[in-house]
């Protein structure tokens, strides 16, 4: 996904060197203390900060690519704060992870009404389905997002972002906000969908969640790669607790939930 990759901030070097390689079919973790440097390497590959290093999507070399055409190769992502406006509704917020997917011309309200009809029936079934695949509440439609609980409007995000229908989805601590049912929830659905073929990368502090639902964790701390492999060598490693687990239980879930393929590379 990223390779040498450095990033710098007037005079912080938020990243420096940093490799990271996420195998096609993998759910990948990212892994650090705060301000390490993981959200850094989620926007450099999204293309939303200047970065120096290569930058692989899909198959493609994309550092000198605008978002957007990154975005075209099948990539989704969210962010550690969703960015949604206070006035949304869920259906709206749908829409919205949905544009972009299909052809929305704007001569078809017009000249094929029937068109844009079978359109919208078309998105609402797909609303319904990736609602449905993260064990959401299709009955939300119409609630304004704002008003429902933060671990809903985390999961909402999710579903945003598979609106596109990517192939890569990146997730920025996803978990943030939500209880422990809601956290469990999320990685058996992010495992299914993987199970489908959707790769992952996840930035998280879960260490749970890391060590149930990834493959592969990787370790960043102040804007470098401590280490990456399987999350039972990695997470109990001395220097990744010196720098960031402290003495906590992992409680690792069994993790031998290896990706079929994880030899060819997703990006
Ligand atoms: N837009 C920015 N302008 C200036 N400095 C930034 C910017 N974005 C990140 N930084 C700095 O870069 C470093 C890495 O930040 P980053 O947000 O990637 O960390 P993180 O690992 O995601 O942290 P957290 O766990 O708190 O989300 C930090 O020192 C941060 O202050
Ligand atoms: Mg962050």
């Amino acid at each position: 996904m990223v390779d040498e990759l450095d990033v710098s901030f007037g005079g912080i070097h938020a990243l420096r060197g940093v490799s990271l390689s996420v195998p096609l079919g993998a759910i990948y973790g990212i892994v650090g203390p705060n301000g390490s440097g993981k959200t850094t390497v989620l926007n450099a590959v999204s293309g939303f900060v200047r970065s120096s290093g290569g930058i692989h999507v899909l198959g493609h070399s994309v550092s000198r690519w605008p978002s957007h055409r990154r975005f075209g190769l099948g990539m989704a992502r969210t962010f550690q704060v969703p960015k949604i406006s206070h006035t949304l509704t869920v259906w709206e917020l749908m829409r919205m992870g949905d544009h972009g997917r299909r052809d929305r011309a704007w001569w078809k309200e017009t000249l094929a009404p029937w068109a844009a009809a079978r359109e919208e029936r078309e998105t609402r079934r797909r609303v319904g389905d990736t609602l449905e695949s993260l064990g959401l509440d299709t009955g939300l439609l119409d609630t304004r997002v704002q008003t429902l609980a933060q671990g809903i409007i985390k999961m909402l995000d999710v579903a945003r972002a598979l609106m596109a229908a990517p192939t890569l989805l990146l997730l920025d601590e996803p978990t943030a906000g939500m209880n422990e049912a809601e956290i469990a929830n999320l990685a058996q659905r992010l495992q299914a969908l993987n199970a489908a073929g959707l790769t992952i990368a996840v930035v998280e502090h879960n260490i749970r969640f890391l060590a149930g639902a990834c493959h592969i964790v990787a370790v960043l701390h102040v804007g470098r790669k401590i280490c990456d492999g399987r999350p039972e060598e990695v997470l109990i490693r001395p220097d990744v607790i010196e720098a960031y687990l402290g003495d906590v239980d992992t409680g690792f879930a069994d993790p031998s939930h290896a990706p079929e393929n994880q030899g060819r590379p997703a990006s």
